[in-house]
């Protein structure tokens, strides 16, 4: 059975949550009876999502998380916690591609540390810090989810094309990060299954600039890959914690 099935007023959290698939999140649970209370994290602007509060301004709350800030994201539970003593699915939509001063690295000629250090700084660090802020919200006697978005592109075994070097590594370094993030759950919140996801290629601002190669058929708008990530977490069970699933339930490997 599906897991929000199984409980009565879940309050769920969304950090990422001003654009792509993290507000596209937002959007499914505002229609979705069984939440109660969502909580949703943005960066710096956010126009969508606040209107969206705005109009929903019992269901939903929206908190600033730089998840490059540890003290932010501290501030953030706090107020989470002020309001709610448990969380029952929360997601981690944050991720970073490319930006202004960012290109993605095609060659080795491209290396350079400060790019690097970004990258893990946005890609891999902030999940295991919200890992730490989050475990009290965790530990109560209902099943819950803790899901972090990784990618594909980060599985060392599937890497054939090379290229992206901070980014892969970045998505790696979150895999191993929330994998032993799930062992010590499993010992302190075992009603936690902590699973990171791949998406699919999902039409965003994060894989626009790289679309052209990508067959029609492929390219899978926000809602789709929403409602096909909700069907692989509402059916994960608790010996799925800690493992890697691509949107379609496959196991990918790491
Ligand atoms: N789209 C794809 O094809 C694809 C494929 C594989 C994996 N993914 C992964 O899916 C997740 C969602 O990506 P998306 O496609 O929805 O991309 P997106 O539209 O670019 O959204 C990325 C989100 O991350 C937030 N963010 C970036 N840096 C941040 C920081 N320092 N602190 C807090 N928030 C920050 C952005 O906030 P701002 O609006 O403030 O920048 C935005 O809400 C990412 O982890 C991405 O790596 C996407």
């Amino acid at each position: 059975m599906s897991f929000l099935n199984q409980i009565t007023d879940a309050n769920v959290l969304i950090v990422g949550a001003s654009q792509g698939i993290g507000l596209g999140f937002v959007q499914k649970f505002l229609q979705d009876q069984r939440i109660a209370k969502i909580y949703a994290t943005y960066r710096e602007s956010a126009s969508e999502l606040i209107t969206l509060e705005s109009e929903n301004a019992e269901k939903l709350t929206c908190l600033q998380i730089d998840i490059t800030e540890e003290s932010q994201i501290i501030e953030a539970v706090q107020k989470i916690r002020a309001e709610v003593n448990k969380l029952n699915f929360a997601i981690n939509c944050v991720g970073l591609l490319h930006d202004e001063t960012i290109q993605p690295e095609k060659s080795l000629r491209q290396i350079n540390s400060d790019n690097l250090l970004r990258y893990f700084q946005v890609n891999s660090i902030g999940s295991v810090l919200l890992a730490k802020h989050l475990l009290p919200l965790f530990r109560h006697q209902e099943r819950n989810i803790f899901a972090t978005i990784s990618a594909k592109v980060g599985s060392i075994g599937d890497n054939q094309l090379g290229g992206w070097y901070g980014y892969r590594a970045s998505k790696a370094a979150l895999n191993m990060f929330m994998r032993t993030v799930a062992i010590e759950y499993g010992r302190n919140s075992p009603k936690t299954i902590v699973v990171t996801l791949h998406p699919g290629t999902t039409d965003t601002r994060l894989s626009r600039p790289f679309q052209s190669n990508v067959p029609a058929e492929k390219l899978f708008s926000v809602e789709r890959t929403v409602s096909q990530l909700l069907a692989v977490i509402e059916q994960l069970k608790q010996e799925d914690s800690g493992q890697f699933f691509s949107w379609d339930g496959s196991r990918l490997p790491w």
